[in-house]
């Protein structure tokens, strides 16, 4: 199985660029799976409520949602990318899953970071898996990254690749990311932003060094960071299936829940 990423700077607000952007980075390039970053399609420092309602999307219904199921389909592959959703009053971090032309799924960032939270409502929806034929994919957004228990559960409901469309800022991610497929035997496709937004007197940079990992912890490929980058890799997701640590141990099966409480 072939899984990709993308690494650009996105420009806040012009959702045309950026999709002509990612047209054209994955354009000589074949994978499987697909992941952007996170708001790939409108960027990240909003300053305001209207900005936020302005530039969020239904889902499946919007612009953003109808151009990825096109690009899926003229491509032949699943793509994973983050965008600002609409659910009537509602605003959500989300990231949308699409398959060869279908939404087949959607996830709303739960653990919302820092001003995020003035514009979000966070995610009101479990973590969840779906089946994409060559794969299990699971998806969690950025910060979701430092909380272990979203990775675990998507281990734990099946996921085989976590699908991680980011927008960091701190500098712990990509390290953290080898403990997460370590400790769950998964592989991550880390999708991050290069590039800086400075917008009403704030200013955050974004880290770059994308990443895939493997589900060994091995860093299959990280990415430069500040480069613009395209990257596409071979893996075979049945590894993901084995938890097998010893003939006596099973990184699930080990599990003593009721200690944990
Ligand atoms: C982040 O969660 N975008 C830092």
């Amino acid at each position: 199985m072939r899984i990709g990423l993308l690494q650009f700077n996105i420009a806040f607000g012009k959702k045309d660029r950026n999709f002509e952007t990612v047209t054209h980075l994955i354009k000589n390039e074949s994978a499987d799976l697909w992941v952007f970053p996170e708001l790939f399609n409108t960027g990240y420092l909003f300053t305001s409520q209207d900005e936020v309602e302005n530039l969020s999307e239904d889902i499946p219904n919007g612009v953003t949602t109808e151009f990825l199921k096109k690009l899926s389909n003229e491509n032949n592959c699943t793509i994973v990318a983050g965008l600002a959703e609409k659910d009537k009053n509602h605003f959500y971090n989300s990231a949308v899953v699409v398959k060869e032309g279908k939404v087949i799924g959607f996830y709303r960032k739960i653990h919302l970071f820092d001003n995020e939270k003035k514009w979000f409502a966070p995610g009101n929806l479990p973590f969840q898996v779906w089946d994409i034929g060559t794969a299990k994919i699971g998806v969690m957004i950025c910060f979701d990254w430092i909380f272990p228990e979203a990775t675990r559960t998507l281990a734990l409901r099946g996921a085989d690749i976590i699908c991680h469309p980011s927008n960091l800022v701190l500098p712990f991610c990509q390290d953290a990311m080898v403990t997460r497929c370590i400790e769950n035997r998964v592989f991550a496709i880390t999708a991050n932003r290069i590039g800086k937004e400075v917008r009403n007197g704030q200013e955050l940079k974004f880290s770059g060094c994308s990443q895939i990992t493997g589900c060994l912890g091995e860093i299959i490929h990280r990415a430069k960071a500040k480069e613009e980058q395209t990257f596409v890799c071979e893996i075979d997701p049945l590894l993901a299936k084995n938890k097998y640590i010893t003939e006596n141990n099973d990184i699930f099966n080990d599990r003593r829940i009721r200690m944990y409480e």
